[in-house]
């Protein structure tokens, strides 16, 4: 591929927090992609398209209740001017504990995409009506409370960019990641071969392939019982679904 065809994949973030990016991302296998422009990110201050002469962005909740909820006006405005930037029909996420959660297949489906645009929450939240109105898909990276959208936008965006054609360079590095064929990963080991006793499994150092690959395979799905179990129920509602 010659460099003026290469696709860029497109990260649009609109934050009230707009030092906060690149971020982690600035480092690393991101940091690098970002600066050979397999993707690129461009980052909206909330606060930029606030209302009043104080760029008001948030009021307090109808009903009643604690804490401030981000204007719908304000939100939409951000969104629309954000997403003139980026490639059309790039999916909207709203990064929210309510959203759907972020999963391996999910990565691998944006990665494919030509990008997202990131929307970050503060506070109590947004109005239902932004989320609506801007066709905002909710996806959520854990069972946790965050203090807001950031650091969630970029554990997203970390976990897409290592998947982007050219970043690692070599499909095969992610053949058994985690997660890439529904289970966790197999244990890893490297010199010395004697570890304060602890040795390296005998297989490993066969030079056998088919053994090492079986022996591999074993260990991930005892690991993947142990661990987590709901991983290989998903697996066989899946098996089960595809007959
Ligand atoms: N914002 C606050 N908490 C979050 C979570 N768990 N996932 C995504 N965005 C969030």
């Amino acid at each position: 591929m010659t460099a003026s065809n290469k696709q860029t994949w497109s990260a649009g973030v609109i934050t009230l927090f707009p030092n906060m990016f690149p971020g982690l991302l600035a480092e690393s296998l991101a940091g690098k992609a970002l600066a050979a422009g397999i993707w690129s990110l461009s980052v909206t201050d909330l606060r930029d398209f606030g209302v009043g002469k104080h760029r008001k962005v948030d009021d307090p909740p109808f009903g009643g209740g604690a804490g401030m909820v981000l204007r719908g006006d304000v939100m939409a405005a951000a969104v629309a001017a954000t997403a003139a930037q980026l490639p059309q029909n790039v999916r909207r996420i709203y990064l929210s504990p309510r959203g759907k959660p972020l999963n391996q297949n999910l990565v691998a489906d944006l990665a494919e995409s030509t990008g997202v645009l990131l929307v970050c929450g503060r506070y109590e939240g947004l109005d239902e009506r932004a989320i609506t109105a801007s066709k905002l898909e909710e996806i959520s990276i854990g069972d946790y409370v965050l203090s807001g959208g950031e650091v969630a936008a970029q554990v997203l965006l970390d976990a897409v960019i290592r998947l982007l054609p050219e970043v690692i360079g070599n499909a095969e590095s992610h053949r058994h990641d985690s997660f890439a064929d529904g289970l966790l990963e197999h244990p890893h080991y490297t010199h010395p071969r004697d570890l304060a006793g602890d040795a390296v499994p005998e297989v490993l150092i066969s030079g056998d392939h088919a053994r090492i690959e079986a022996w591999r395979r074993k260990q991930a799905e005892a690991l993947t019982r142990a661990r987590r179990p709901d991983l290989l129920e998903m697996q066989k509602a899946r098996d089960k679904s595809k007959n």
